[in-house]
């Protein structure tokens, strides 16, 4: 009685984590900065977002050697300035491995200090407002909405999970 219990709860739990991923994710990326080249001096952070876009909801994802770099959020003019006397914000929590929220439709302004922000390691974001959900548009016939997010729009009818993990496959 109580493994079958125990069982049902497990699938129970399963069918609402996924429902509420799918509910609250679906249209959320985690978006790792430099792709595979992570976050560092290799990469030209304005060409790697110009042909992007980030929406409010987003994360960023800045992957490094936790030994060199960090992660502040400065203001415009530290940013063009590579100073990292004032940070705005402090995202930097020790692993090398750091998830910024993308929650405001502004501007984003990231540096490395310790000189890094000198070498390349700055990022400017401008974050939107997410194009409206797949499946909140009425579909007319001949009337064709432009797929603003590209590949990343999924319909929600799909499994969540294996959405999920598809997702994560395309940013990585
Ligand atoms: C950025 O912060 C610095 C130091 O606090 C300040 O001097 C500068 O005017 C600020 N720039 C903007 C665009 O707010
Ligand atoms: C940012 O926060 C981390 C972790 O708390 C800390 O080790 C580091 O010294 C801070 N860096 C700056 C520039 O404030
Ligand atoms: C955005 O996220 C930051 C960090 O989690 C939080 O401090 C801030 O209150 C959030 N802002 C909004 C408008 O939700
Ligand atoms: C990155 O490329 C842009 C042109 O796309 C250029 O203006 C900028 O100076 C470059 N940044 C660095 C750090 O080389």
């Amino acid at each position: 009685m109580e493994t079958v219990s125990g069982c049902s709860m497990s699938v129970l739990l399963f069918a609402v984590t996924m429902f509420v991923m799918g509910v609250t994710e679906v249209e959320s990326v985690r978006i790792m900065v430099g792709g595979g080249q992570g976050w560092g001096t290799n990469v030209n952070y304005t060409t790697w977002a110009q042909d992007k876009h980030f929406y409010n909801g987003d994360w960023l994802f800045f992957v490094y050697d936790r030994n060199q770099l960090n992660v502040l959020e400065v203001n415009s003019t530290d940013y063009e300035s590579c100073n990292s006397d004032h940070p705005l914000h402090n995202w930097t929590r020790g692993a090398g491995r750091d998830v910024v929220p993308l929650n405001v439709t502004r501007k984003y302004h990231f540096i490395s200090g310790k000189g890094f922000c000198y070498g390349g390691a700055k990022l400017a974001v401008k974050v939107e407002n997410p194009p409206p959900p797949p499946v909140a548009a009425p579909v007319k016939a001949g009337s064709t909405r432009p797929n603003f997010r590209g590949h990343f729009v999924v319909p929600v009818v799909f499994a969540a999970g294996a959405l999920w993990d598809s997702l994560l496959f395309q940013l990585w």
